[in-house]
């Protein structure tokens, strides 16, 4: 089948320039020396998990229990959830995967420590923690190597939950100085740091720089918009994912409406929302639920109904996460449609 003859809005991905990226960070941290663990939130898709593993990743991330599910249902058997999982059920789900696979969590509190190690004593179960360190990015994470010492103390104590190290994110030189302070004081007290995760697409260099042990990247698949700086740096060729719309209205000179709004591309501030491939001075200027608002008035063209642009969007891992199916291409043809298996896998 040729990709002109799916019907839209349609969600595709350019298989040759996926596998230029995958391959390209592999590289790159191969050549760096650190193990590389890529984030499965930002595709949702076991066979590009298998893919990047294929191509050298050690493990991968999840954000979710849900998404760990998919994963490990898919055969993946080593996986890091850098979040804290929180509540007997969610902990039940978490203990019952780590009797298939590898399965690693943050956490950044006794709380949540306690309730995992709870969790545990029900099933017999044992779980790999890291403490989670707020370097600079505030979000979770103990706010001193002090603080992480004495978790990490509170930690030791408990059964079932195996404390293997620190994480933090995103890799900040700024955070050398916490991340070795808090290594020196866990080996005072005798506590192996097995682990010193860092992240961040771009930042692999940074990780290798502060002492990590590995780093998590998952949006340098995409290359999105979200990681250009303007439009004028974008450089398509290392963007796979393309939203395919159809022209629905032309309802006057200088507007076009497409038939993917918020529902299709996700309503991720700001705008552009996109970029159009075949026509780069068009500029999505704003969503409705359904429907994508086009200023055209910078185009020479003059657009039809039905016809088909194709856009490169904003946030690769928010619009897949809005779709059933992702095609892969390869030039004009069609030739995988993968499910976007852990879509909508928010517990
Ligand atoms: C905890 C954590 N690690 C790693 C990543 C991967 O970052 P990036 O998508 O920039 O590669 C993310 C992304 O948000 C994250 O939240």
């Amino acid at each position: 089948m040729r990709i002109d003859e799916l019907d839209t809005p349609v969600l595709d991905c350019d298989l040759d320039v996926l596998e230029r990226n995958i391959q390209q960070t592999a590289d790159l941290c191969r050549r760096l020396g650190i193990p590389l663990r890529v984030h499965s939130k930002s595709h949702k898709i076991p066979e590009i998990a298998h893919w990047q593993m294929d191509a050298g990743a050690t493990g991968i991330c999840c954000q979710k229990v849900g998404e760990a599910e998919v994963m490990v249902a898919a055969g993946i058997r080593d996986i890091l959830i850098p979040y804290n999982i929180v509540g007997a059920a969610k902990v039940d789900r978490l203990l019952r995967l780590a009797r298939r696979a590898t399965m690693t969590v943050a956490v950044d509190s006794l709380e949540t420590a306690q309730g995992l190690s709870a969790g545990a004593a029900q099933i017999a179960g044992r779980v790999r923690v890291l403490i989670e360190l707020d370097t600079g990015g505030r979000r979770c994470g103990v706010q001193s190597p002090a603080a992480a010492q004495d978790l990490a103390r509170q930690i030791v104590g408990l059964p079932g939950v195996d404390l293997q190290g620190v994480l933090t994110y995103p890799s900040r030189r700024e955070a050398k100085p916490f991340l070795d302070e808090t290594v020196a004081r866990l080996r005072q007290d005798g506590i192996a740091v097995h682990v010193v995760s860092g992240g961040g697409t771009g930042h692999e260099a940074i990780s290798q720089e502060i002492g990590c042990t590995e780093t998590r990247s998952g949006s340098y698949i995409w290359e999105g918009l979200t990681r250009v700086h303007g439009r004028d740096d974008l450089d398509s060729n290392r963007c796979p994912l393309r939203v395919v719309t159809t022209v629905v209205s032309v309802p006057a000179p200088g507007r076009v409406i497409v038939d993917g709004g918020m529902k299709t591309f996700t309503s991720y501030p700001p705008i552009p929302y996109g970029l159009c491939l075949e026509y780069p001075e068009l500029h999505i200027v704003g969503m409705s639920v359904e429907h994508g608002h086009i200023d055209s008035r910078a185009s020479t063209h003059r657009f039809r109904v039905g016809e088909r642009l194709s856009f490169i969007p904003l946030h690769g891992g928010l619009t897949t996460n809005l779709h059933d199916k992702m095609v892969g291409v390869r030039g004009e043809q069609v030739e995988v449609v993968w499910e976007v298996a852990g879509r909508g896998k928010i517990r």
